[in-house]
């Protein structure tokens, strides 16, 4: 196919993909195609514009390491990832809602016994988080595994910090047969996610602030109910309304109590979904 205009090389483009063998994938490059030339034509993108546009996403890919993951922090900051997150997580009433994961999630958490500390030297006012983990019934989930991780009060995540080589605020716990838990931290405070890249400078262009509301990380799992990835927002503080990764849910904002010793509690419960039926089973009972 020669001499293709602006008028048909959308087409051209497409077809091009129709012996694609996995018809998922065919449809998503299909789509892919559609939008980003509607999207060029849209606003009449220039070539110097679509140059810049390259250089973007070459400075997004050369400081994206095993640490730093800027693509998702490109992804959040365009509101893509809560997007993604909220038509895949369309839970029945009742239920506690999701949110984003977040680049700073480690595999391999250390455990903890109910009551510990799991902020392990990390910097911060001291914090007891409880609460309990149930079923859509309120049964309790006994046995639920609870991971949770947080920033310090400098607003950084252990694995942000040079050298550190060891966990802090974060680790995981086991739901006790009533489906409670408890274990000290520290307070959570607002943050922002690291606008020193790409990210950063777009978000300066457009005259957008790179903070987060204060939050705990929450992973809970457990046979029989869909893991649930969400956070516990801190009442009052000021960046609720205009969250750089759009990730609120006024569900999930919860109060810090001040104690009496200067200690802060925040009580939040969990609210699973049951698994979904296996193809061919009904639902759990
Ligand atoms: C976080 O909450 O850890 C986070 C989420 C999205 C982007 C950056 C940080
Ligand atoms: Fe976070």
């Amino acid at each position: 196919m020669r001499n293709l205009t602006q008028d048909n090389i959308t087409q051209a483009v497409i077809a091009r993909f129709a012996d694609t063998p996995d018809a998922r994938l065919r449809e998503i490059m299909t789509s892919l195609v559609q939008h980003l030339h509607a999207f060029a034509r849209d606003v009449r993108l220039t070539e110097d514009e679509w140059f810049r546009g390259i250089e973007f996403l070459t400075r997004v890919g050369h400081i994206t390491d095993d640490r730093r993951q800027e693509f998702i922090l490109l992804s959040d900051t365009l509101g893509l990832s809560m997007l993604t997150v909220a038509m895949n997580n369309d839970k029945p009433a009742g239920c506690t809602e999701a949110t984003v994961f977040g680049p700073f999630y480690v595999e391999g958490a250390p455990h903890y016994e109910h009551g510990a500390d799991v902020a392990n030297g990390a910097a911060g006012e001291p914090c007891v988080v409880r609460g309990h983990v149930r079923d859509l019934e309120g049964r309790p989930v006994a046995g639920a595994r609870i991971e949770v991780w947080q920033a310090d009060a400098q607003g950084t995540y252990d694995v942000q910090r040079e050298g550190l080589g060891q966990a802090q605020a974060r680790g995981v716990l086991v739901a006790g047969p009533d489906g409670g838990y408890h274990f000290r931290s520290i307070l959570a405070e607002s943050y922002p996610i690291p606008d020193d890249g790409p990210v950063g400078d777009m978000l300066r262009a457009t005259r957008r602030h790179p903070w987060r509301p204060a939050h705990l990380h929450f992973m809970i799992q457990a046979p029989g109910h869909e893991t649930l990835i969400t956070h516990v927002f801190r009442n009052g503080d000021r960046y609720l309304d205009s969250d750089a990764v759009f990730g609120v849910r006024e569900s999930l904002v919860a109060d810090w109590v001040r104690q009496p010793d200067g200690s802060w509690l925040v009580e939040y419960d969990f609210v699973l979904n049951r698994a979904p039926a296996a193809p061919g089973q009904g639902a759990p009972a």
